[in-house]
């Protein structure tokens, strides 16, 4: 009876660790809805899903787990791609001078600025819910301004405030932003090569097989 018990607690409670099976592919109708603002302050369930989300990014960069698991690398995971459609997203990911780590749980982004001077990844972006191969760039704003709640998972707790993001993470925001309006990146591949500067990583190679 303990052991029944046990495992119906498990499988209500426990058993959350997100796969591919939960990332919803391009097609699928939440992908194309803008997204509802969250209720604040946030929901036990809506915080839990925050760090699912958040420990999927994490498993997916865990070489023993993501092969374990079969999970694609990300570096960014919004709520419409698990199939809620709500104004939450989660990044982690080091600039592109490797040095500094942009970890975040957001809510109700509004980003309020974007630079006129414009960036783009040389390879292209990547998508945990576009599965075919794409070819073309899509260009970003070289910095933003963004105002949202930034989430501390542990607590729960969040401050609403002003982030300024420029380069590689700047990249990262304002595709899981996307998200929340219903645009995937493939909506927006430049067809002609734009005059403006891309991204210089460090180690160029390294960001190849990330999906945003
Ligand atoms: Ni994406």
């Amino acid at each position: 009876m303990l052991y029944f018990f046990i495992f119906i607690c498990y499988n209500l409670f426990g058993d959350s660790m997100l796969t591919m099976k939960d990332v919803i592919q391009d097609g699928h109708p939440t992908l194309r809805k803008r997204a509802k603002e969250v209720k604040w302050p946030l929901s036990e369930k809506n915080l839990n899903k925050l760090r699912d989300m958040m420990a999927f990014i994490e498993n997916s960069q865990n070489d023993e787990m993501a092969e374990k698991y079969n999970l694609r690398p990300g570096v960014g995971l919004a709520a419409p791609q698990i199939n809620k459609s709500l104004k939450m997203f989660c990044m982690k990911t080091l600039d592109e001078d490797f040095e500094i780590m942009h970890q975040y749980a957001v809510v109700n982004p509004k980003i309020i600025s974007f630079s006129e001077a414009k960036t783009y990844l040389p390879g292209g972006e990547g998508c945990l819910s576009v599965d075919e191969e794409t070819t073309g760039i899509v260009l970003r704003s070289k910095k933003i301004r963004a105002n949202a709640y930034f989430v501390d998972l542990e607590t729960g707790k969040g401050v609403y405030k002003e982030m300024k993001l420029s380069g590689y993470p700047g990249i990262v925001f304002q595709h899981e932003y996307d998200h929340l309006l219903g645009i995937l990146f493939i909506d927006k591949i430049e067809p002609n090569m734009p005059k403006a500067s891309p991204i210089q990583f460090k180690l160029p190679e390294t960001k190849e097989e990330e999906n945003l």
